[in-house]
């Protein structure tokens, strides 16, 4: 964290001189420097989660996979999904993996690389509880902050209340101890939760809206913007996108 902070000063510096304001760090800098910093938040499983110790999943093994195409070692951060946003612009990662859905609003601060996978933010419930969009009229549903099933579940109209979790997994548990009617997350990950948690007595409804997910990172930052896509392609035309997909979805999540 230190050893990155210093190089950052003393790029942020060099940049100063050149251009008047702080960059993040370009891809000449990453690259001499052999590694890439990345942040995920390790709460969202199965993309990025922690077995014991190891911070593991598709989109930690999808990163790690990237980064060696790129001829880098790679170095996580684990930074809370809410705070990623901010963080990025404060030199603390040079991108993050977690997954962020295109947005408009994220696109004003941030740069998007291809996505690396299609999803969907979907309802899930008691089998006798709301499983539709119209039935959540007079409902309570439950979402992590600062996400897009967030924003969505607020533009379902008639909601009785939005409760907010500071991570998925609390508003999953917060429907099975019925605090909430409902829950909205992505559509792959209830899925494998759901799978994980047979007994639940939770099962899937609605999809709500679709979504295209990437990698983010500081925006005007195209070398570095091409450098991921690279890897990305890189690592789907030689299998191991296919790989991992089937390892942890038994099925193909790229955006056909
Ligand atoms: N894909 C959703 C979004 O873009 C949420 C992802 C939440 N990620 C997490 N690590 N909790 O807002």
């Amino acid at each position: 964290m230190r050893a990155f902070a210093g190089v950052v000063g003393v790029v942020a510096g060099l940049s100063m001189l050149c251009a008047g304001t702080a960059q993040a760090r370009d891809w000449n800098v990453i690259k001499d420097s052999g590694t890439i910093v990345a942040a995920t938040e390790g709460a969202f499983y199965p993309f990025n989660y922690f077995e014991g110790p190891k911070l593991t999943g598709f989109e930690v093994e999808l990163a790690e996979a990237v980064a060696a195409k790129l001829g880098l070692k790679l170095e996580w951060r684990v930074v809370s999904f809410d705070a990623q946003l901010a963080s990025i612009r404060q030199d603390r990662f040079d991108f993050a993996i977690a997954p962020h859905g295109h947005t408009e609003e994220r696109a004003k601060s941030v740069d998007f690389a291809n996505p690396h996978y299609c999803t969907g933010g979907q309802i899930a419930a008691a089998k006798d509880g709301p499983l539709t969009i119209d039935a959540l009229k007079g409902k309570l549903v439950g979402v992590q902050l600062a996400t897009s099933y967030y924003e969505n579940a607020k533009k379902i109209p008639g909601v009785q209340e939005i409760k907010t979790y500071k991570a998925d997994p609390e508003a999953f548990s917060a429907l099975k101890s019925k605090k909430v009617d409902a829950w909205i997350s992505d559509k792959w990950l209830i899925k494998s939760t759901l799978e994980k948690n047979a007994d639940s007595g939770v099962v899937t409804g609605e999809q709500v809206f679709v979504e295209r997910v990437s990698m983010i990172l500081r925006k005007n930052n195209k070398d570095l913007k091409d450098q991921l896509n690279r890897g990305l392609a890189e690592i789907v035309k030689d299998g191991t996108y296919a790989n991992l997909s089937q390892k942890y979805f038994k099925t193909d999540i790229s955006c056909r």
